[in-house]
C-alpha cells in the first residue's frame, strides 16, 4: 500500500518541506522591534506550539545570555513578574491555556508578544495593542514548528540584538540535504526506523541539554502514530532506570540511545546481550547546534509519520485532542 492510501491528506509533505519553511518564514517576518531589551524570556504554548520553547532553550543551551523559562500550562509561576517578556505561542491562536497565559502577563504588567496564525490570540493582540507575529498555516501545528520557531527566534533576536540568521540558514539548508535522502521509502533512515519500533514501545535517552528532542519524539509518536514512547535523560539514567535492565527485561520495549558516552554504550552492549536489539543514533556533530537538534526532530516526526504509514493509521487527524479542546 502506497503512502498516499493511508496518509490521504499528503501530511508528510509538510514534514519534508521544513527545511525550505524555516528559512522563508524567518526571512518573511524580518526583524522586529521591541519595547525591551536583554529581558529574560517566558516562552509559553502547549503541544507543537510549546515544543518551540523546549527547542529554543535547548538550542541555547551553552550561549544563551538570559534566563529561557519554557511554560505549558494555563499559570505562570509565582516568580514571574513584570522584569520577563512572554513570548505566547499557539498555532491555532484560541489555545484556551495559552491566552489565559496572556491575561495573566499582562495582569502583573509583563511585556507580552503573541505568535499565532491568527485566532484569538490575534484578536486579542489587536485589542490590547500588543505586538503580534502572524505566521503562515501549515497542515497543523505540529507541522508548523519551523513558522512557530522562525518567528519565536526573530523576537528573541529583537530582545536580546544578536541574529540567529547565521543558525537559520545552515540549519535550512542542513534539512533540505538529509531530505532528500529520509523519502518514505524502504532502507530509509526514519522508515527503518519506524520499522525497527513496529510492535514496541520505544524509549528514547537523550542527553540533558536535549530534553526539547525527547518530549517532541514523544508528542510525535503520540499524535502521528498514536502510539506511545517514553523518554529519559543522560545522566540521570545512570542513577535509577539502569536498575530496570537489571533485573527482568521486557522484550516489547525499544530502547533508543541518541549520542551519549561509554556509559551509553556500556548500557547499549549490556542490553544487546540480554536480546533487546537496543537502537543507537549518532548525534550530529559536524553541524551547529540548531541544525543538529532540528535534525533529530525530523527524524523522530518522520519516523512517527511512517510508523502511522506502516501501521495503516492516518497520521494526521487528532481527533481525541480537539474533543478535549471543546470541553
Ligand atoms: O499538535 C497539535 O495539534 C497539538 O499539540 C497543538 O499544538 C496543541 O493542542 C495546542 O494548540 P495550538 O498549537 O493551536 O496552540
Amino acid at each position: 500500500m502506497s503512502i498516499d492510501e493511508i496518509d490521504r491528506r499528503g501530511f508528510y509533505k509538510d514534514f519534508h518541506a521544513y527545511g525550505d519553511k524555516l528559512i522563508n518564514q524567518y526571512m518573511k517576518i524580518g526583524d522586529l522591534e521591541l519595547e525591551v531589551r536583554n529581558v529574560p524570556v517566558v516562552i509559553s504554548g502547549m503541544g507543537g506550539s510549546g515544543a518551540v520553547g523546549d527547542i529554543i532553550r535547548d538550542f541555547l543551551y551553552y550561549s544563551s545570555p538570559i534566563e529561557i523559562i519554557v511554560n505549558k500550562s494555563h499559570e505562570l509561576p509565582s516568580y514571574i513578574d513584570d522584569s520577563y517578556l512572554l513570548i505566547a505561542v499557539s498555532f491555532s491562536g484560541n489555545t484556551r491555556e495559552t491566552l489565559a497565559v496572556v491575561e495573566e502577563a499582562l495582569r502583573r504588567n509583563m511585556p507580552v508578544v503573541a505568535i499565532s496564525t491568527g485566532g484569538k490570540l490575534a484578536e486579542y493582540s489587536i485589542k490590547k495593542k500588543l505586538p503580534h507575529v502572524m505566521i503562515e498555516r501549515a497542515m497543523a501545528p505540529r507541522s508548523g514548528l519551523p513558522g512557530l520557531l522562525a518567528a519565536a527566534l526573530r523576537v528573541l533576536e529583537a530582545d536580546l540584538s544578536h541574529s540567529y540568521e547565521k543558525d537559520v540558514v545552515e540549519a535550512s539548508r542542513y534539512l533540505n540535504y538529509v531530505i532528500r535522502a529520509w523519502k518514505p521509502i524502504e532502507g530509509s533512515k526514519p522508515w527503518s526506523l519506524a520499522e525497527k519500533v513496529m510492535g514496541h514501545i520505544p524509549i528514547v535517552y537523550v542527553p540533558h541539554n536535549l530534553t526539547s528532542l525527547g518530549m517532541r519524539a514523544k508528542a510525535a509518536f503520540n499524535e502521528n502514530a498514536k502510539t506511545f514512547l517514553y523518554w529519559d535523560t543522560y545522566p540521570e539514567i545512570y542513577h535509577n532506570e539502569v536498575m530496570t535492565y537489571q533485573a527482568e527485561v521486557m522484550h516489547k520495549i525499544k530502547p533508543i540511545f541518541v549520542g551519549g558516552g561509554d556509559k551509553s554504550r556500556f548500557l547499549y552492549d549490556l542490553l544487546s546481550e540480554k536480546g533487546l536489539s537496543p537502537i543507537s543514533i549518532e548525534y550530529p556533530s559536524d553541524v551547529g547546534r540548531l541544525a543538529a537538534l532540528l535534525k533529530m526532530v525530523l527524524l523522530f516526526d518522520l519516523a512517527s509519520i511512517y510508523l502511522a504509514v506502516i501501521s495503516g493509521i492516518d497520521p494526521y487527524p487528532v481527533e481525541l485532542i480537539n474533543r478535549i479542546k471543546e470541553l
